[in-house]
């Protein structure tokens, strides 16, 4: 097991540690006993994770003689809604739970966001542990305490920052992942070749092989880097106010592409090809190589991942998502665009006529 360190703003928060490994879970109870003591725990989870570990881990913590109980939700992006919370709240008001007590997040990003937001609110906030099941939730959204669930109206819109006491990131858990969801994470992963060292970039170049069998040996050390790349920028710019802007890589077009295919398309599908168009524009403004651009579309490519618009997924609903979100921002749409692999930056005059072209052009 090892320890990532995250050293965050004392006025802001509380720093704490990442532990990465593999089949770790008794060596988490113990952990759990030793360093967070709470008058009682509560594992929340999805019903999935519930099946396949939510059950075993409950037990294991029992046995060291801790008061625990477990708390599971149905699984899906669906469940990330006030409801889903206040449903959770009433529970934990039921069994007796305070501010003494300590909530542990079992799951993937759904239940992270979720029971970080539980925590962040119930009776004023009580501490919670992030262990984290996906690829995804272990290489980013378990990192950096953003809480949030989803209205109506749009995802993540009512949220919080709460930090975590610890993450517990068991690679075990993968085990059991769909390649869906194992791709999902992977696209994260590129992200972070294209925004850090281009060191780490090569490195998945010469895994690809590697990764696409999820080789232990080089999952490993390629989570590891992500989650130090995710922790460097948080430890920047723990509240967003400009520089972990630079997460949001692929994604500026990869939600528009999300929304306009209601949804049919997930998420790391929908990175994959706002980070290939995102490297386009980058290419086209004069910035970004075009070797470079050609290199990250056959990165992407060999892992699995689109770099063509599904025929089902409309041109102008895409723009039309777009135009939408600059009018959040005040009429400018800010892209994250790459001078170099490794070199991100924000260019608030990207307009939309070059995505719309760049867009055709990915048509498959
Ligand atoms: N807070 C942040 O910074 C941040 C960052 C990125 C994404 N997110 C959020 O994360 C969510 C997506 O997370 P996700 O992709 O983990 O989705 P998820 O939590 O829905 O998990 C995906 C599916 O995998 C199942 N699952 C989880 N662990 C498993 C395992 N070990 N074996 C088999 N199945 C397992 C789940 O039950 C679910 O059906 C979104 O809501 C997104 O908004 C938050
Ligand atoms: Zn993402």
């Amino acid at each position: 097991m090892n320890r990532i360190k995250i050293n965050l703003d004392k006025r802001l928060s509380e720093s704490h540690e990442i532990c990465i490994g593999y089949d770790f879970q008794d060596r988490m109870g113990l952990l759990i006993a030793k360093d967070h003591p709470a008058n009682r725990y509560v594992i929340v989870t999805d019903s999935n994770v519930s099946q396949l570990y939510g059950r075993t881990f409950l037990e294991k913590l029992k046995e060291l003689g801790l008061p625990v109980e477990l708390l599971e939700f149905p699984a899906g992006e669906g469940s990330k809604t006030m409801e889903t919370v206040l449903g959770l709240t009433a529970r934990l008001l039921e069994m007796g739970a305070d501010r003494h007590s300590m909530l542990i997040a079992l799951g993937g990003g759904v239940v992270g966001d979720l029971t970080g937001f539980v925590a962040s609110i119930y009776m004023r906030s009580v501490p919670f542990i992030q262990i984290p099941t996906t690829l995804m939730a272990q290489v980013d959204s378990s990192i950096g305490g953003k809480t949030a669930v989803n209205l109506p109206q749009g995802k993540n819109l009512l949220g919080t920052f709460y930090q975590p006491k610890r993450i517990f990131t068991d690679l075990k858990f993968l085990e059991t992942l769909s390649d869906e969801e194992y791709l999902n994470g992977l696209a994260e992963i590129v992200k972070y070749g294209l925004i850090d060292e281009p060191g780490f970039f090569e490195q998945l170049e010469r895994e690809v092989r590697a990764l696409r069998a999820r080789s232990l040996e080089i999952l490993e050390p390629v989570i590891e880097r992500s989650c130090r790349i995710k922790k460097g920028v948080v430890e920047i710019d723990e509240q967003e106010s400009g520089f972990r802007r630079i997460l949001n890589f692929g994604h500026t077009l990869g939600h528009a592409l999300e929304a306009a295919s209601k949804f049919t398309l997930p998420h790391g599908k929908a990175v994959a090809l706002g980070m290939t168009a995102a490297s386009r524009i980058s290419a086209c403004c004069g910035f970004l190589p075009p070797e470079e651009r050609e290199r990250i579309e056959a990165l992407i490519r060999d892992l699995g991942l689109p770099v063509r618009i599904p025929s089902d997924v409309a041109g102008p609903e895409v723009l039309g998502r777009l135009a939408m979100d600059k009018k959040k921002e005040g009429n400018e749409l800010p892209f994250i665009l790459l001078k170099k692999i490794g070199i991100p930056f924000m260019s608030k005059d990207v307009g939309l006529s070059l995505p719309e072209k760049i867009l055709e052009e990915m048509a498959a």
